[in-house]
């Protein structure tokens, strides 16, 4: 196998008291807003959700409003296909009218749906936010073991792809590509890394619960030992 093992990232979201940094989760969907949004949807989300990152009503109405691509719908007086503004209660809408658009656009690849990215694929989080960062390199190295390997026009390089090779333009090419709303330096590994909180967010937007709800078990079940043995010890005391 010549793809590399992703690179290990921190988050505040890993751990059994991991907690997300919504500041970070916020310059994520910036990320994903004005670059990724361009190719892939996140469909299993709802503009509504976004609420969990601290945006208000008000915000959050208005990028549902101000999002480029609109939701499908039926012009009622003539029933020809039209398209309607997105609500707060709407999924985010798909990129694409369907598969071979989404060809058409893209050299014969389809971006997937980043919804639950970081759960699909191993080390999900570590890998997306790897193979942001991971072009550039020469293929040489490969070429040594396989004189054949190229990279044909059209698709990229990339040690963290399992076939080396993928139809996705390197989508974080420089320092500066997002002016940040809160200021922060957006260096390309800054903005992978956002990116990639982002997505976990995006596919586990209950995780606080599930570690809150681990944590007070754990501590639920080392009271009732301590009861347990109490109990133990007084019912069998003067047993010899
Ligand atoms: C594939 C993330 C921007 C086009 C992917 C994959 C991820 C990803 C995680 C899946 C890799 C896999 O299958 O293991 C992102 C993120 C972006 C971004 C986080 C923004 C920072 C873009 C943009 C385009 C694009 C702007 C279009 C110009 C594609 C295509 C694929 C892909 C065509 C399929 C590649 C293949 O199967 O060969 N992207 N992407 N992506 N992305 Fe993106």
């Amino acid at each position: 196998e010549f793809h590399l093992a992703p690179k290990p990232l921190e988050l505040a979201s890993n751990g059994v008291f991991g907690k997300f940094d919504k500041q970070q989760l916020q310059r994520g969907f910036q990320v994903y807003k004005e670059v990724c949004s361009a190719c892939h949807s996140i469909h299993r989300v709802a503009f509504r959700d976004l609420a969990d990152l601290g945006y208000n009503e008000g915000q959050v109405k208005a990028i549902a409003q101000q999002w480029t691509t609109e939701q499908p719908s039926t012009n009622p007086e003539t029933g020809e296909p039209a398209t309607r503004k997105n609500l707060p209660s709407d999924k985010f809408p798909k990129v694409y009218a369907n598969d071979t658009a989404a060809r058409a656009a893209n050299n014969n690849a389809i971006p997937p749906d980043l919804s639950l990215m970081t759960k699909a694929r191993p080390n999900g989080a570590a890998y997306v936010h790897s193979l942001l960062t991971g072009y550039g390199e020469s293929p040489a190295e490969v070429q040594k073991e396989f004189p054949k390997f190229t990279t044909p026009d059209g698709l990229y390089f990339n040690r963290y792809f399992p076939t080396l090779n993928l139809a996705m333009p390197p989508p974080l090419a420089s320092d500066g590509q997002v002016t940040y709303a809160d200021g922060t330096k957006s260096t390309v590994d800054q903005m992978a890394k956002d990116v990639t909180a982002f997505l976990v967010w995006t596919a586990e937007p209950k995780l606080e619960a599930r570690h809150t709800a681990g944590l007070a078990s754990v501590i639920f079940l080392l009271i009732f030992i301590g009861l347990t043995i109490g109990a133990y010890k007084s019912v069998w005391r003067n047993v010899k």
